[in-house]
């Protein structure tokens, strides 16, 4: 019965983004993260990991606080990379070593400012050099169509900031941030605030 809840609660949320366009911008992540088969991907905040087939075959390692998302991911994926059932701390970037890739979709407006800060820094340090990272988030636009804000404002997530906010978090820890506005688009109504980090200040 567990099981069969865990399913429908992760084919419940895949079907959500569907609706919206979200696996869209999934997939324009992917394509900035660019990864490179072989290489090491770190996902913090996976989900049921939908969009695990759009990257090469790689060493993939995906965590998420949610214990059903986590048993999706592993059906689904289980011969694809390693799920754990618990957030990312220290202790694992000691034991994992460093990524190539790092994934942040739809979990920093999950987090309040001061958990957005340690998270970023303790990614800092789970980063080969020359790393990238690239997150995802609903945020607030200037110019957001009606309908774009409206789903922002209904969003699970706590901490839907103006994109801006997000921008400045990432600067204070950050050279290198690239951004980008995602969808409000009819294919994709809801819009989502990219950003591919990269040159750590803490390494230069
Ligand atoms: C909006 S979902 C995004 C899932 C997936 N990355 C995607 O893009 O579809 C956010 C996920 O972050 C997870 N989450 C929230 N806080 C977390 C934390 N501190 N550590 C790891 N995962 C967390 C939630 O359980 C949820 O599955």
């Amino acid at each position: 019965m567990s099981a069969w809840l865990d399913r429908a609660q992760a084919a419940l949320y895949v079907l959500s983004q569907r609706l919206v366009g979200a696996d869209l911008a999934r997939e324009q992540c992917v394509a900035a993260l660019a990864p490179r088969a072989g290489q090491r991907i770190l996902d913090i905040g996976c989900g049921p990991a939908y969009y695990l087939n759009a990257l090469p075959p790689c060493e993939y390692h995906g965590f998420d606080t949610d214990r059903a998302q986590i048993a999706a991911a592993r059906e689904r994926f289980g011969d694809r990379g390693t799920f754990y059932s618990e957030p990312y701390m220290s202790s694992h970037c000691e034991q994992l070593g460093q990524f190539d890739g790092v994934m942040l979709l739809g979990l920093l407006h999950h987090l309040d400012d001061a958990e957005c800060k340690s998270l970023l820094e303790l990614v800092v340090r789970s980063m080969k050099p020359g790393a990238r990272v690239v997150t995802l988030d609903t945020a607030f636009f200037p110019g957001q169509s009606g309908l774009a804000a409206a789903i922002a404002r209904r969003d699970r997530g706590k901490f839907v900031r103006p994109a801006e906010q997000f921008r400045s978090m990432a600067e204070g820890v950050f050279e290198r941030v690239e951004t980008r506005i995602v969808g409000d688009t009819l294919r994709m109504p809801a819009s989502h605030f990219m950003m591919v980090l990269e040159r750590p200040r803490s390494a230069s």
